[in-house]
């Protein structure tokens, strides 16, 4: 395992790239294989009560056409993404109060009435909350920490509190779900120590999934000044990941895509075993405006499906057929 200072030292060493890029390639071949796992990935609402000073779906954003779909909806594109092949789904969503406990204990037990993985991301909720998912058949959730540096997590998240972050992190682990974090790569005033900090924090929480991204700076935002973050430090910061934990799930992530034509398959060279394409119908994609120049927002599920399929299988891997539950879930955690 390295240390801090070694991740660092990994970090700011250009000389070093390349050894760490195939060590991280190595290290995700003996420890997870060559199978990608896809995970079918249906956005179903844009509307969100929080701030984030990067997130083009924050409130103040007066902007964005809002849009929420209905329980019928939701459940519609689920089917038609199982349909496709896909053996693990996630919803994600803003922070949208619309969707009650009994709205989405309705939708996720239907779901889970196919034979699917089933990951949420749906924001910061309570212990109650995640319970109630949970015994409706919810296996997964997503929640980055976005950063571990407090004073920048409180700058980048007014009217939020990181030890409510961690909260919800422990509550899902005591809950027993398989457990996703992960970190932005480029906020203003982050440090080369900051990531450091972030890698050693995916590794104290042993979380079973990282997902690691760069700021895409949003127009209509704060943020919108600023610097996006960068392809190959975001690159780095994954594969350092995937070193220090070697078992874990890691998804080349979409928005290393954006900023990068092959982003997603230099991703997979680098660390990463997952991919998440977009499984929302196409009228509703240009909606969920992140961040800008999102890939794929013109095409539809079947599309991005056989896209993402011949891009893995062009560089000798192959798609899983399985639901791709985390080894280090498999492992230390049921
Ligand atoms: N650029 C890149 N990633 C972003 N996210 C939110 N806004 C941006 C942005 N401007 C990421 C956050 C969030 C995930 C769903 O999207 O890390 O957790
Ligand atoms: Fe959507 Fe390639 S993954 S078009």
């Amino acid at each position: 395992m390295l240390s801090k200072d070694e991740i660092i030292d990994i970090l700011t060493d250009e000389s070093k790239t390349e050894w760490l890029f195939s060590l991280a390639d190595k290290v995700r071949k003996d420890n997870v294989g060559d199978e990608v796992h896809l995970r079918g990935l249906i956005e179903f609402s844009n509307i969100c009560k929080q701030q984030c000073k990067y997130c083009g779906l924050r409130s103040p954003n007066k902007q964005i056409e809002r849009y929420r779909l209905s329980e019928d909806e939701i459940i519609g594109c689920a089917e038609n993404a199982i349909n496709l092949g896909y053996k693990t789904l996630v919803l994600q969503s803003g922070e949208d109060d619309y969707y009650t406990v009994d709205k989405m204990v309705t939708i996720i037990s239907e779901i889970k009435k196919y034979n699917v993985a089933l990951t949420l991301s749906l924001g910061e909720k309570s212990y109650e909350e995640y319970k109630a998912y949970k015994e409706a058949g919810a296996d997964r959730y997503l929640i980055r920490i976005e950063t571990a540096n407090k004073n920048l997590y409180r700058k980048m998240h007014p009217n939020m509190d990181y030890n409510n972050r961690i909260r919800c992190l422990k509550d899902l682990r005591e809950l027993g779900y398989e457990v996703g974090t992960g970190c932005l790569v480029g906020l203003p005033e982050q440090t080369i120590e900051d990531l450091a900090n972030d890698i050693i924090f995916f590794k104290e929480i042993e979380a079973d999934m990282i997902g690691i991204g760069p700021l895409i700076t949003h127009p209509q935002t704060p943020l919108k000044d600023e610097h996006n973050g960068s392809f190959w430090l975001a690159l780095k910061v994954m594969a350092l990941t995937r070193i220090m934990l070697p078992d874990i799930n890691i998804p080349a992530t979409t928005a290393m895509e954006t900023l990068n034509p092959n982003g997603r398959l230099i991703a997979l060279q680098s660390g990463a075993n997952v991919v998440m394409p977009n499984v929302t119908a196409t009228e509703y994609r240009p909606k969920y405006e992140i961040y800008p120049n999102k890939i794929c927002i013109n095409d539809n599920p079947d599309k991005c499906r056989g896209c993402i399929s011949g891009k893995i299988m062009s560089i000798g891997r192959k798609v899983a057929d399985t639901d791709g539950q985390s080894k280090h879930y498999s492992k230390n955690i049921k």
